[in-house]
């Protein structure tokens, strides 16, 4: 079978891994791809939204099944695309429809799909421009610290906590008067303060049956001791030392069957992956957001855990027959330390030539490339997030000297990296 993978990052490099492991795999195809995709298939320079080139590349190469990976495409409608279109409707697609993506696309969609089928998330009300008198009032009224968030997808960016009213006002003001965040935040979603350890679960649903994955802990912050600014992920872990059988249980009575429930009764074509941002506060699990896709660097954790051959289940996914399926995992620890430019989050430079990336990274490593581009003989990085080093031990300690051994012989100028990944668990 032929197969398309959509996006650029660690994400999909992990999926070409996988994917390129099995043998009812011929043809591999990464649009675009990067520097380390193109190990396991053939890259095609084709944006994840630019859908009509997509459609011409899907019948050119004979294209089976589509994997999407980022949430841009889902939520601008790529799975509508393809099946509604009389040429491309026998392709296999993995990924929700666009008005399923809206549980990422939309925070008050999601805040109202949690609401009306009982899943535990901070309680919340929301602000357009027409009621931002009451908006600012119910600030004035609410606990410290507060949680603003704009509507819309902001890369990343529109969720602000604010320790004061005043802070929350003016952010409040700049989100619904000022655009601050485009048109993502002409709605904004306040919300309670949920206290607790941060963990993500993920599912992978047909839109009636659903397998879970093996859960992840990320590491967001760009500084040690999880200081400093929001990143799209410094690391990764998995499993997550507080998983415990009580535990995973709550999460799936109280929160995944019900979202599964959820989506089957909305008649929602949801054939893809959610991911489940959870808050743990004393043994107690809470909704944070829901992602319409796996996460980045989630994904180089939790796939190489999983031990079946991926293929057959995103098959399983795409038919609707995942009820049939089931998955077997590794039980050793996998942590993964992403190598990023200097200077990132804020401005970096790119276009620095990797070394060390042909000596042998051993057999308890692998090296998922995320902003890299092969030029010639030389692989150059190409974004902020440019390496994600994943390693399996028998415990935290071990995967994560052994990602940071490899990351010992790996160098590009202003290269960066946590040291501390997993700290708290060691
Ligand atoms: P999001 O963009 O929705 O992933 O939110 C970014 C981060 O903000 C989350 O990973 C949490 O660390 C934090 N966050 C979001 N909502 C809340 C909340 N209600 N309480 C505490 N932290 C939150
Ligand atoms: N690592 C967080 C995300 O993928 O959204």
């Amino acid at each position: 079978m032929n197969i398309l993978i959509i996006g650029s990052g660690g994400r999909e490099h992990t999926f070409a891994w996988k994917i390129s492991q099995s043998p009812l795999c011929e043809h591999l195809y990464i649009a675009p791809g990067n520097g380390g995709t193109s190990a396991c298939g053939t890259n095609l320079p084709i944006s994840g939204t630019d859908f009509d080139s997509l459609k011409k590349a899907v019948l050119d190469k004979k294209i089976d099944l589509i994997v999407v990976g980022p949430e841009d495409p889902l939520v601008k409608g790529i799975v509508n695309y393809f099946q509604s279109d009389s040429a491309t409707q026998h392709v296999l697609i993995v990924g929700p429809a666009q008005e399923a993506a809206q549980l990422e696309g939309s925070k008050s969609f999601a805040k109202a799909f949690m609401k009306k089928y009982g899943i535990p998330t901070a309680s919340y009300a929301e602000f357009t421009v027409s009621n931002f008198e009451e908006g600012l009032e119910y600030i004035k009224a609410h606990s410290l610290p507060i949680v603003l968030k704009a509507d819309g997808l902001a890369a990343g960016k529109g969720v602000l906590i604010c320790n004061s009213h005043d802070e929350a006002l003016r952010e409040f003001e700049l989100m619904i008067r000022q655009s601050k965040f485009g048109t993502a935040g002409n709605k904004v979603v306040i919300e309670s303060f949920l206290e607790g350890i941060e963990a993500s679960v993920f599912v992978l649903t047909d839109g009636k049956s659903y397998l879970l994955l093996p859960e992840a802990k990320d590491y967001k912050r760009i500084g040690e001791g999880d200081q400093g600014l929001n990143t799209g992920g410094m690391g990764a872990l998995s499993p997550v030392p507080f998983f415990d059988d009580a535990l995973r249980s709550k999460i799936i009575s109280r929160i995944v069957e019900p979202t599964v429930a959820g989506l089957k009764s909305e008649n929602y074509n949801y054939k893809g992956f959610v991911f489940i941002g959870l808050m743990i506060n004393q043994g107690e699990p809470f909704v944070i957001e829901y992602n319409c896709r796996m996460g980045d660097p989630e994904t180089e954790v939790v796939i190489p855990r999983i031990k079946s051959d991926l293929l057959p289940i995103l098959i399983a996914t795409a038919k609707a027959e995942l009820h049939a399926v089931s998955l077997d995992t590794h039980t050793q620890t996998a942590a993964t330390v992403v190598a990023v430019s200097g200077g990132y989050p804020g401005e970096y430079a790119t276009g620095k030539v990797i070394k060390g990336l042909d000596l042998p990274s051993g057999e308890h490593s692998v090296v998922f490339h995320a902003g890299t581009k092969q030029d010639g003989d030389e692989m150059l990085t190409s974004g902020g997030r440019v390496l994600a080093i994943t390693s399996f031990g028998n415990d935290i300690e071990e995967a994560t000297e052994r990602s940071y051994h490899l990351l010992g012989k790996l160098h590009y100028e202003g290269m960066f990296f946590r040291k501390d990944i997993g700290y708290e668990f060691k």
